[in-house]
């Protein structure tokens, strides 16, 4: 079997979707295996675009069979909302796409333990797209408390839910009273009604059937019949729950070391590892951000690149490039070669930068710190490099890009260590340059 890996080498949104798309046709699998509805992953082709946020990207070729696998935590509703609007414009949802019965399910207490314990930190939000993705991921690792897809078909069911939902009511009803002191949360109820999340969760489970399987066991039966099989990664390696800037992460391992726990994959069969980032950095939620450029060139660049959440439709912080931070990930999650996005969006600056070291407290770091609070401390030592002017949108070859783009690419190559692969100039299949 080959292997093929595309995994987000910034925090988020580096246009992993349109990788995995781009690439999906030179595969047999395509498998989620990490996150939940907190990822939106765009497609773009034939003038459509379509959001993704639990389906895998591969979802576009009938032929080739999506996995949600074990490590995705699924919300029941964001599914099926997301196979009805797919459906509605004439994607074939069916066989081809398969749910681990191992994957873990988020129920409405999920969501609201999201809401209050991000605000009640006693710290800076993390600023969690609120999917309930942290407390689900709490109660897998903690098990008592957990509920799994195949659980759905096990005649306990019904008193399991009735359990749980009884000790999380009872333990929110007390974080509320505790916290009501300190802050103010007026859309928050607990008002749960346990009859009708059976109903609705009984109501999934049926709908659901037709998809459920074992994926651990699939997909090594993928490995011995010698598949292709793509595994797309959901937010990015610097919101890694062990190696990213905690806090401020997912609760997942969102870099390459969680693409085997994730799908139930042995490593020696991921043959290639394609990290994608952006030609600049993004960032939304709390956490700190050396290259933030919090004036009108990230204005600029917010504009030009459209940078608002796919999920929760915040403005995306924008930044220069940080070849420290990306250089990290890019070793930390194994890549072979990266794929460059959204190049065209950097067009019409007379300079830009790359963050090539950081001064922390008067010393100078080469490697992407531990500690969240050097980061938040760390000052941007910059290279300044030329900008280039002009549309960038229909080049489909490297040697019409700007001479100063192509150094800028060169350079960023140069201080990651990896080669570049595959440049983006735009969100359509078509807008896509790829060296070979
Ligand atoms: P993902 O979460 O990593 O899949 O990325 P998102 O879909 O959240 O964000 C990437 C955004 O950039 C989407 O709106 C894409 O349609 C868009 N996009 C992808 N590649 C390019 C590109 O090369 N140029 C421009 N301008 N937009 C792009
Ligand atoms: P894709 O797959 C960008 C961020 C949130 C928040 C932190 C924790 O589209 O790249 P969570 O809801 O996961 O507990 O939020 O992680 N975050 C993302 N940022 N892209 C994503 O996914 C993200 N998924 C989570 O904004 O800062
Ligand atoms: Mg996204």
């Amino acid at each position: 079997m080959s292997g093929t890996a595309i995994i987000g080498l910034q925090w988020g949104d580096e246009a992993k979707g349109k990788v995995v798309d781009l690439l999906t046709d030179q595969n047999d699998v395509v498998v989620r295996y990490q996150g939940g509805a907190n990822a939106g992953h765009t497609v773009v082709f034939g003038g459509e675009k379509y959001k993704l946020s639990l389906i895998p990207s591969g979802i576009f070729r009938p032929d080739v069979q999506s996995i949600i696998a074990t490590g995705v935590v699924i919300d029941p509703k964001s599914l099926f909302d997301e196979i009805d609007s797919l459906t509605s414009r004439g994607i074939l949802i069916a066989k081809n796409l398969m749910i681990s019965d191992r994957a873990h399910l988020i129920f409405p207490w999920h969501k609201v333990e999201d809401a209050i314990l991000d605000r009640s930190n006693g710290r800076e939000a993390i600023g969690t797209t609120m999917r309930g993705i942290g407390p689900c991921y709490q109660d897998k690792v903690g098990r008592s408390l957990a509920i799994r897809v195949g659980d759905m078909y096990k005649s306990e069911f019904r008193n399991r839910v009735q359990h749980v939902a009884t000790i999380k009511k009872q333990y929110i009803d007390r974080l509320i009273c505790d916290l009501d002191k300190e802050i103010h949360l007026p859309e928050i109820s607990t008002d749960f009604n346990i009859e009708q999340i059976i109903a609705d969760y009984t109501g999934y489970a049926d709908r659901m059937r037709q998809y459920v399987n074992d994926t651990t066991n699939y997909l090594l039966d993928a490995v011995d019949a010698d598949k292709r099989v793509l595994f797309e990664g959901a937010q990015g390696s610097l919101l890694d729950i062990d190696h990213g800037t905690f806090p401020f992460v997912t609760s997942s391992n969102s870099s390459g070391t969680g693409i085997c726990a994730g799908s139930g994959i042995p490593p020696q069969f991921i043959k290639k590892i394609i990290g994608v980032m952006k030609a600049y950095t993004t960032r939304v939620g709390g956490g700190p951000f050396p290259t933030e450029l919090d004036n009108e060139i990230g204005d600029t660049i917010r504009k030009k690149g459209n940078e608002y959440g796919t999920v929760t439709k915040r403005p995306r912080r924008c930044g220069w490039f940080d070849a420290v931070a990306a250089r990290y990930a890019a070793r930390l999650s194994g890549v072979d070669s990266v794929g460059l996005m959204l190049l065209d969006v950097l067009s019409g600056h007379e300079i830009l930068r790359i963050c090539t070291s950081y001064n922390v407290n008067g010393r100078e770091f080469n490697h992407f710190p531990s500690q969240t609070e050097d980061l938040r401390l760390a000052m941007p030592n910059y290279e300044t490099l030329p900008g280039w002017e002009g549309d960038l949108t229909n080049i489909k070859n490297y040697n019409d890009l700007p001479s100063n783009a192509k150094y800028y690419i060169q350079r960023i190559s140069e201080l990651i260590g990896k080669k570049i692969e595959i440049i983006s100039v735009g969100a359509d299949r078509e807008q896509t340059i790829f060296c070979r």
